[in-house]
């Protein structure tokens, strides 16, 4: 698939564009142009007239279309994960995993779309029917972030597609090359071209009329809690659905009766995933005082096998962040950190290799009253907390306004059903640091989000329940 063939997406440097860069080398890849209010008006109406079209096909045909997109997907894999590296950073591998992730809702979604069922109530009276039926919320928006650029477009667009919804797709601004691609290939799987559309341009202007439009009866959000939160105000006046998937602080506590060797593991696995970038990566770990000692050490040497470069280097396992707000900020918490009394076990700068590349960052004896204890860092820093007993350690891990992830690594059976249960997130990682995959309900709460994406619960959020009742006398 060449995506730089297609010159009405991409286009030379004009004023309404989009200038977008590699942050491995600053080079610029494309200009993307901007949709303006009264085009995405027009993209409204569009769509609103194919979504009515796409709710009267049968579910199997949006089935089988939703295969063939999947299948295009795997035959372009290649060629979709040099563009997410160039355009985001992650190193191939990555990026190749993504693709897969992102394929696998669509295929998941697929057979989703045939699982659709009703229910019949026992009515109160003879001569009532009682039923529910569940039908296509309409036309959907969703803006998605940048640094899953195809996985949090396939978590929405595949349920909404399977259900019969249209849906327009924000994507970031710093990512928007992998979002054509699937716009691509989802138009030559056959899914008409209004259902599923891909919008950029300024940020506000869009999430404006998107958010006050009366025929978006849904919007589905990824990024921070901030940003949630402004767009929330946004669509009350117009009552829409919302699912928000925002900001984490996930706490990863290890118990002195761990595996260690899979602990690291765990640690290494969640918190360089993305060199850091993730919604779900240990933002806290807390290691209990018999183990600590040993942990801070192990995780020194594991550390040191992290390779830092270019995405499309061989080797490479972290790549650049996403920008300089990015060094910013995790320089900020490192500061704070030291300046307080935490020890700084390795890294702590901007790499050598310069641009936005920063250290795998360790620092241990950190406590709740720094700025890493309360913010998403978003950065390769593993930050160490002491502990003793499992109540401080439930009770500093629940100690925050987020709840998406949280992990915990133990060998006790009881413990392991008990900590979950106390831990007041919506995803628990019991010895393991990877939870991400198409059957689990993905989701938070608290100010974290709202609904679930993937799995079994995914396809409910496109759809309205319709209560029937049939009288027969
Ligand atoms: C995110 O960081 O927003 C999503 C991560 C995932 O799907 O695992």
């Amino acid at each position: 698939m060449d995506l730089f063939a297609h010159k009405d997406i991409l286009h030379v440097e004009a004023e309404q564009t989009i200038k977008v860069t590699n942050p491995a080398t600053n080079e610029i890849l494309a200009y993307v142009r901007k949709t303006n209010a009264a085009e995405l008006e027009t993209i409204i109406k569009k769509a609103q007239i194919a979504q009515k079209q796409w709710a009267q096909t049968l579910a199997e045909e949006r089935s089988d279309k939703l295969m063939r997109f999947y299948a295009l997907i795997l035959e372009n894999k290649e060629s979709l994960a040099e563009i997410m590296t160039k355009e985001q950073g992650k190193p191939l591998a990555e990026s190749l995993g993504e693709i897969l992730y992102a394929a696998s809702f669509v295929k998941w979604f697929a057979a989703e779309a045939r699982q659709v069922c009703g229910d019949i109530m026992e009515s109160k009276t003879k001569a009532q029917k009682i039923m529910a039926i569940k039908q296509p919320i309409g036309v959907c928006a969703a803006i998605t972030p940048w640094n899953f650029p195809s996985a949090m477009i396939t978590r929405k667009i595949a349920p909404a597609l399977a259900s019969g919804c249209a849906i327009l797709v924000k994507s970031a601004s710093q990512t928007p090359l992998s979002a054509y691609a699937l716009e691509l290939l989802a138009k030559e799987a056959g899914i008409p071209k209004d259902v599923f559309v891909v919008v950029n341009g300024d940020s506000n202007v869009i999430s404006d009329v998107l958010c006050r439009s009366e025929a978006i009866r849904k919007l589905s959000f990824t990024g921070s809690t901030k940003v949630g939160a402004q767009l929330y105000a946004k669509c009350a006046r117009t009552i829409k659905k919302l699912s928000m998937e925002l900001g984490g602080n996930a706490p990863f506590i290890v118990f002195d009766d761990a595996n260690l060797e899979e602990a690291i593991e765990g640690i290494m696995a969640s918190k360089f995933r993305n060199s850091g970038q993730t919604c779900v990566c240990a933002n806290r770990i807390y290691a209990q005082s018999g183990i600590y000692a040993q942990l801070c050490e192990a995780l020194k040497q594991k550390m040191q096998t992290l390779k830092v470069g270019n995405g499309l280097d061989k080797g490479t396992n972290q790549g650049p962040l996403i920008n300089q707000a990015a060094v910013e900020k995790v320089k900020e918490h490192i500061a704070d950190a030291l300046q307080k009394g935490a020890k700084l076990l390795s890294g702590g700068r901007e790499h050598s290799l310069g641009g936005t590349y920063f250290e795998p960052t360790l620092i241990c004896d950190v406590r709740a009253d720094m700025l890493v204890a309360r913010e998403e860092t978003f950065a390769p820093l593993a930050p160490i907390f002491r502990f003793e007993s499992e109540e401080e350690a439930i009770e500093a891990a629940n100690n925050t306004e987020f709840g998406l992830a949280a992990y915990f690594f133990t060998q006790d059976y009881k413990r392991q059903w008990r900590v979950a249960e106390s831990l007041e997130y919506g995803m628990v990682g019991i010895n393991t640091g990877l939870i991400s995959n198409e059957v689990a309900p993905f989701g938070g709460i608290k100010h974290s989000g709202l609904g679930r994406e993937g799995s079994k619960y995914g396809i409910d959020e496109y759809m309205e329940i319709k209560y029937l009742c049939l009288n027969l006398q």
